[in-house]
């Protein structure tokens, strides 16, 4: 080793000791004084104020709520959105017929005219932060524990709209650190979004569920919208003279791409992480919630592709729900994995010793582990009960639209009801039924109702079953043990329920009557397991969560004081954060190192043709064969750089989240995490942990040499 490369890794080694990992959700308003420095030290180039300014514009202006659960960013001064093709996916699949299918073909408007209105799509600014603390423990004061916890999301909701009352503004007040701190967000909404462009689903979802949550990855997670307004700029619902937003403020576009070190700067909205979760919930997670709920998706899932790969059709109507089951699916077996691999159950043990041993003089403290044993004890025996519940029996989409019924079954069962009441809840679920049946597919429902049930048969202990149930089941069907009865039952309740037999929902809508319900099979079952439920287990549920949350707000409130809030993040909670870190190659196990870019040649290296997952359309084929990357190419590696990887601390509601360098331009988009940091939302692991994003570059690419959408390109600003 020469001296050189020695001197150069000592310099990196005090580097690394001076900097801290890269972990940290940080609130906007408090990055000035929280960690600017730092974020100064790695990189960032843009003053305090042109991170977050309420009255001037700022990055913050450029972030927005994508639907109901991602970020998009502002990218062009006519309103133009970047988000991920996966955020757009509901509204793509929306958008296509069997005829025109966008979500298999692509789409790219090349004029204003031909952008496509989103139906019950809207995106969100943010207009300001203030902290409510005050008024808000004001509000609860006196009430007693199950009180406050029962009463708090009403009083949230409450305080959010009076303090927005008169504005066109939405208020929305959030608690942090487990209700140790209550800010107010203020948001405005626009209705009108349409989808201006998206690659074909071989590219946008290359990879498919194998390739998800992985690192290397090759995916093209990207799409583009734009936000009209009216006329006069104000928000509004849909109107066909309506207008492109003037944005306050917008990214510019680096094309100058990224290598190892370079800084990486996310804005977004993490939908919600638990670093505070206490060894108790990490065991009650790892050998009961995770296994049973994988072990219930796993099914569902082989049943419902096994519909989609025998017809386009049903591919469209299932692809949504499908992506969203099978997602997290893989996050939750990830993150069990994970969490033992790398004794997540010890680590917290050891803080929880750690916390004890500050808190000796403390007695608010001291008892407070003993507590959480104790309601975790008394909850444990039935928490498989309810994954079945939710993740089993209600994971049949009829048996879930039944149990939704039950609020028309209270009404119709309430004595002195006025046909006015009664024609409010028939109005209602007429509603609720064309939805629902626009996305019920009869067969793979029918093999998921046997499944579940067969599997709730077999699985739940013998004490806790629902017996009336199960013998009613036995004496009609025959031998429980036999698959072919679950088989025979759920055949009956498509043959005969009214639900799903049009003839038979309209002449109960036309004569709603509460006995006809109860004869329903969909709603027998339902109401068979969610009564039981509720008459023998739901105590147990409210209570273990009203103790919980307490203890939460104690244990936190104690932490605070241990390390100091100076430096400390709140856990996410779907509202605006940043997080900041570096570009990152990183070393998963013994033997193997994975570089920080994917490229090109490695999509043609999964390249599959037919393959339900690695398929690519022929012209990209063509173009990636000809090696016509135009400008986008990068010059370091000779080829196109599809994706990088960074050391950024983000989770699921990121996606679409811009990453931008330290001039705040845009280099990427936020699509991933990697599999080896799965436990990321109850740990952050500092070595592991990466954030995988899509080269903006590529986006470019695919929009202007697939898609020919050069108009797109026009709009953008490209500093040279
Ligand atoms: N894992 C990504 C996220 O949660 C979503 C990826 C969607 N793709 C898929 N193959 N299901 O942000």
């Amino acid at each position: 080793m020469n001296k050189k490369i020695t001197l150069a890794l000592i310099v990196s080694f005090l580097f690394n000791i001076a900097v801290k990992a890269d972990e940290g959700m940080w609130l906007p308003m408090l990055l000035g004084q929280q960690v600017y420095d730092d974020m100064v030290k790695k990189g960032l180039k843009l003053t305090k104020e042109q991170l977050y300014d309420i009255n001037k514009p700022s990055v913050k202006d450029a972030i927005i709520i994508f639907g109901g659960g991602c970020t998009g960013e502002i990218v062009s001064n006519e309103g133009l959105i970047f988000t991920n093709h996966h955020c757009g996916y509901e509204a793509i699949a929306k958008a296509s017929s069997v005829e025109h299918n966008y979500l298999r073909d692509g789409f790219w408007a090349k004029t204003k005219a031909e952008e496509i209105p989103s139906e019950n799509l809207s995106v969100q600014f943010l207009v300001k932060i203030e902290d409510v603390t005050d008024k808000v423990n004001e509000t609860t004061k006196g009430l007693s524990e199950a009180d406050y916890l029962k009463k708090l999301p009403d009083i949230l909701t409450e305080m959010g709209k009076k303090l927005t009352e008169g504005t066109t503004y939405e208020g929305r007040v959030a608690s942090f650190f487990k209700g140790n701190q209550f800010l107010l967000f203020t948001y405005e909404r626009f209705k009108d979004v349409r989808l201006v462009g998206t690659p074909s689903e071989s590219i946008g979802k290359f990879g498919g569920d194998t390739d998800n949550w992985e690192w290397p990855r090759h995916t093209g997670d990207f799409s583009v919208f734009r936000v009209y307004t009216t006329k006069d700029g104000k928000a509004g619902d849909y109107a066909a003279d309506n207008i492109p937003m003037k944005p306050k403020y917008f990214l510019p576009v680096s094309t100058k791409g990224v290598k190892d070190g370079d800084y990486a700067m996310i804005y977004g909205y993490p939908g919600g992480t638990n670093r505070y979760e206490t060894s108790f919930g990490v065991k009650l997670k790892t050998e009961i919630e995770n296994p049973s709920l994988v072990n219930l998706r796993d099914v569902r899932l082989k049943l419902m592709k096994e519909q989609m790969v025998k017809d386009a059709g049903v591919k469209l109507q299932l692809a949504s729900s499908y992506a969203r089951i099978a997602n997290y699916w893989k996050f939750f077996d990830g993150e069990s994995k994970q969490l033992i691999k790398y004794d997540v159950y010890g680590q917290k043990q050891k803080a929880e010793g750690d916390f004890l041993n500050w808190a000796k003089d403390k007695p608010e403290y001291l008892s407070i582990f003993q507590d959480y044993r104790k309601a975790y004890e008394a909850w444990t025996p039935y928490a498989k009960w309810r994954m079945y519940l939710n993740e089993g029996i209600l994971g049949s989409p009829v048996i879930k639209y039944a149990a939704d019924m039950g609020s028309l079954d209270k009404v119709l069962s309430k004595k002195d009801v006025t046909p006015e009441e009664i024609k409010k809840a028939v109005d209602a679920v007429k509603k609720s039924h064309d939805v629902f049946m626009k996305d019920e597919n009869l067969a793979s429902d029918k093999n998921i109702l046997a499944a579940v049930t067969n599997m709730f048969y077999n699985d739940i202990q013998q004490d806790q079953q629902p017996k009336a149930f199960f013998t009613w089941l036995k004496n009609k069907y025959g031998d429980l043990n036999n698959v072919h009865s679950f088989d025979a039952y759920a055949a009956d309740v498509f043959a005969t329920s009214l639900l799903v037999n049009n003839d038979a929902w309209n002449n109960f809508v036309a004569k709603p009557d509460t006995a006809v319900l109860h004869k329903d099979l969909a709603f027998f079952t339902a109401n068979a397991f969610t009564a039981f439920y509720n008459a023998n287990y739901a105590k147990f549920s409210t209570d273990f969560q009203t103790k919980n949350a307490w203890l939460g707000k104690t244990y936190l409130k104690g932490v605070m004081e241990e390390k100091g809030t100076k430096k400390m993040y709140p856990d996410a909670n779907f509202t605006m954060r940043v997080s900041f870190g570096e570009v990152k190659p990183y070393h998963p196990r013994d033997g193997l190192d994975l570089a920080s870019v994917c490229t090109m040649k490695g999509i043609m290296e999964k390249y599959k043709p037919g393959d339900y997952e690695f398929d690519l359309p022929k012209n990209f084929v063509d173009i990636a064969r000809k090696r016509d990357f135009g400008p986008y190419i990068d010059k370091v590696h000779n080829d196109l750089v599809v994706s990088f990887i960074t050391t950024n601390d983000i989770t699921g509601g990121n996606s679409g989240s811009p990453v931008m360098n330290g001039k705040g331009e845009l280099i990427g988009l936020a699509f991933d995490g990697n599999y080896e940091a799965l436990s990321h939302k109850i740990a952050f692991d500092k070595d592991l942990n990466r954030t995988i994003c899509v080269d903006v570059r590529y986006v470019l690419f695919v929009i202007d040499k697939v898609g020919g959408a050069t108009n797109i390109i026009k709009e953008l600003k490209i500093p040279q």
